[in-house]
């Protein structure tokens, strides 16, 4: 049994929808990752998850308990927000301290959970600190490590680390992992940021104006897109409409093809092929991504940069092939 399940959730902000019919499962343990464009709704559904908005309809269970009209304090969660809301006036181990003393739990466990827990998120050597000397990134430690501590049976976060800059967001997001791993908690964590979703997810819903586009691992999603909006919001993809396909590879096709950019490869003629014009090459990191032109569409190619990689002239005439098994055919 799923342990956070969302049932036909449907909020309206005046004539506005926000979102409709929304059906979640997330089982115990699994860290779910709610991605979309920015205002499709995200952030409305996990206040609603939280108990800060109430919905119109629906349903909220959370460990077999309906909590849809229980107050946030009853519904055993802990919240991360992308603008950490710490207490100025206090040091980093008060802040971790403030919600057990509310609890008014014993002073002598408190220190020791507070200690555990500055040991566990590696900020033992600032405890004594106030936030402000802090960096983004550590304030958003202390923030996590603040909710982890009461020890919550889900955790929310919403945008947590699209404040922070690329490499202390990937630093905080394997530690975020690494923890949900040690911790074992269930975790929904919203982002717009596509590959945010791809590496934290256990399980990914895709968000398009206030629905669910589809729902699955990270490698479903991106692997087997439910239609076109996924695979251009997820994947990456080279999407080609029946027209372009005809032109480009001489096939009549009623679906759209999807074509990853890692399955176009240049200079092997196995499957189907074309003859294609070189109009940029750019370092994506490790992936040499090269930008095609064939009959008048644009194709991305990606393939891993090796050390003794040369560099294809722009303007060169190349042949391009793409196994068959590796075209997704799209209805929708
Ligand atoms: N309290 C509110 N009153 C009216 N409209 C709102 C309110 N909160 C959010 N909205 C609208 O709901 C839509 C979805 O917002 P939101 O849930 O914040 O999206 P996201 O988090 O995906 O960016 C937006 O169009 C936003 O303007
Ligand atoms: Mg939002």
């Amino acid at each position: 049994m799923s342990f956070v399940t969302l049932q036909k959730l449907s909020k309206r902000f005046g004539d506005a929808n926000i979102f409709a019919d929304i059906d979640l499962a997330i089982p115990r343990g699994v860290m779910c990752v709610l991605v979309g464009p920015s205002g499709c709704g995200k952030t409305t559904l996990l206040r609603v998850v939280a108990g800060l908005t109430d919905p119109d309809s629906g349903r909220v269970l959370i460990d077999g308990q309906d909590m849809t009209r229980a107050p946030p304090q009853r519904r055993g969660i802990g919240m991360v927000f992308q603008h950490y809301a710490l207490f100025p006036n206090l040091t980093v181990a008060q802040n971790l301290a403030f919600g057990l003393q509310q609890l008014k739990l014993p002073r002598e466990e408190i220190r020791n959970r507070v200690r555990a827990m500055l040991d566990l998120v590696g900020l033992m050597e600032r405890a004594t600190v106030r936030p402000r000397v802090l960096s983004g990134g550590q304030r958003q430690r202390v923030a996590l490590a603040r909710a982890l501590i009461m020890e919550p049976k889900l955790l929310l976060f919403d945008e947590p680390m699209s404040a922070l800059d690329a490499q202390i967001r990937k630093r905080l997001r394997e530690e975020l992992m690494r923890l949900q791993r040690e911790l074992g908690f269930t975790g929904l964590f919203v982002t717009h940021d596509q590959e945010e979703a791809l590496v934290i997810g256990d399980q990914i819903a895709v968000m398009q104006e206030g629905r669910f586009l589809q729902v699955g691992t990270p490698l479903e999603v991106y692997n087997r897109p439910a239609n076109r909006a996924v695979a251009r919001f997820i994947g990456d993809f080279n999407v080609l409409e029946p027209p372009e396909i005809s032109r480009v590879f001489g096939q009549e096709s009623s679906a759209a093809w999807a074509i990853h950019p890692e399955a176009v490869r240049i200079g092997m003629d196995e499957g189907v092929t074309a003859r294609a014009r070189i109009l940029a090459v750019r370092l994506l990191g490790s992936i040499v991504r090269t930008e095609l032109q064939v009959a008048g569409v644009q194709l991305k190619c990606d393939a891993l940069n090796r050390p003794d990689a040369v560099q294809i002239a722009v303007g060169t005439e190349v042949s391009i092939s793409i196994l068959p098994q590796n075209i997704r055919h799209l209805k929708d």
